[in-house]
């Protein structure tokens, strides 16, 4: 998505109604009794997307005219997900719960928001925050999108129909080989003049070793490996926290993995099908990622290593958007949503993907794990507090 905040009105129109539409074909092919349920209390009904979506447009609106009236008291403490300045939200475990406001009435308010947020956006000389409010509205509802996929994997995997279905092109043979990147001073964070969000910001420096990473995301293939070589059984590949999930768990594969007639398989979108050893491996927990790690002698990269390896360009000394430069990405350089394939792609598929350090599949496909925790980055602006770990001193006598 483009996101210049100095967008004309028109265009804002553009990519209001594409997101809207893109969000509606997501659903299209949803029973009614679908949108209702939640199958996980970390997944939410995709009636409760399309309405929460909604609302954020109402918070936004809200923020820039004081005079903005709610649609509902009600619909907004169901569809607020954990913003308290609106009052206190909806259980997110108990989105399933409730059978009212019904999936008409939340169709019925998608749609007059629709109507709200274009006439607001025609009708109003918006400034620059505005717009830039406007925008991450636009850029929440595409995260929803990306939740929503994962949530339909939850309640319907093979069940599910996508409105549109693509094939994806052949990979080309690949080896697994690491890539050696220069280590020195790295500036982390956005540096751009398109839309971000403040936990992208600010761009600040972090020092970096030379390091090592490989060329793709970890394949079934390399994840079956760990399996068989008993990784889920062997605890001193786990974090403690993460052998206690195995055990309470009785974890021995990635989500979503069963065992048929002795061969593994997983179900997803393209159907109960055996593993494919190329694809990434995914539906794994951090916990699970980070003991495959262990295993391999390895280590996961922190943020700011996977971020230099994704979009340095070490020839011209700058940072790109993309791992191959600053166009937009297409079906020839990713596996995105808007790609339509409703599959990873296997290692190699996309070499014209490929970052200025060598490494691909740095977007698309599968979201990758890091070591950073997630926190707000250095601010080299702000103060710093000396805060005690034991507020108490000592009495001494
Ligand atoms: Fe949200």
């Amino acid at each position: 998505m483009t996101s210049n905040p100095e967008l004309e009105s028109g265009s804002l129109l553009d990519q209001f109604r594409e997101t809207r539409s893109r969000t509606l074909e997501l659903v299209k092919t949803l029973e009614k009794d679908d949108f209702v349920v939640q199958t996980a209390f970390f997944m939410s009904p995709p009636k409760w997307h399309i309405g929460h979506v909604s609302w954020i447009y109402e918070a936004i609106m809200s923020k820039i005219d004081k005079n903005y009236e709610f649609y509902s008291k009600e619909f907004s403490e169901y569809l607020n997900s954990y913003y308290q300045q609106f009052g206190v939200p909806h259980d997110k475990g108990l989105r399933g719960v409730v059978s009212r406001p019904t999936t008409d009435q939340i169709f019925q308010y998608f749609n007059t928001i629709n109507q709200r947020v274009e006439k607001f956006i025609e009708s109003k000389m918006l400034s620059k925050d505005a717009k830039k409010m406007i925008i991450m509205g636009f850029h929440h509802e595409c995260q929803h999108q990306e939740l929503l996929v994962y949530d339909l994997q939850h309640l319907l995997a093979e069940q599910y129909r996508p409105v549109k279905k693509k094939e994806l092109p052949n990979p080309v043979n690949v080896e697994k080989k690491s890539k050696h990147i220069k280590g020195g001073i790295y500036t982390m964070g956005n540096n751009g003049n398109e839309f971000c969000y403040d936990i992208e910001l600010p761009e600040h420096k972090v020092y970096l070793n030379d390091y090592k990473i490989d060329e793709f995301p970890i394949t079934n293939q390399q994840y079956m490996e760990f399996i068989e070589d008993g990784g889920y059984d062997t605890y001193k590949y786990w974090l403690s926290d993460g052998w206690e999930k195995v055990k309470a768990n009785k974890w021995n594969s990635p989500m979503y993995w069963e065992k048929i007639d002795g061969k593994w398989h997983v179900r997803d979108f393209s159907g109960i099908r055996e593993i494919n050893p190329n694809e990434p491996v995914c539906h794994v927990s951090y916990y699970e990622a980070e003991a495959y790690c262990k295993w391999a002698g390895k280590r996961l990269p922190t943020e700011a290593e996977w971020e230099k390896a994704a979009c340095w360009n070490e020839e011209k000394q700058e940072k790109t958007t993309f791992p191959w430069g600053n166009e937009s990405p297409d079906s020839d350089k990713c596996n995105l949503l808007e790609s339509y394939f409703w599959r990873c792609s296997e290692i190699g598929t996309f070499p014209n993907g490929i970052s200025k350090s060598g490494c691909q599949h740095m977007i698309g496909d599968v979201w990758e794990w890091t070591s950073s925790e997630f926190t707000g980055y250095q601010d080299s602006k702000q103060d710093l507090m000396n805060i005690m770990t034991n507020g108490l001193q000592i009495k001494k006598f």
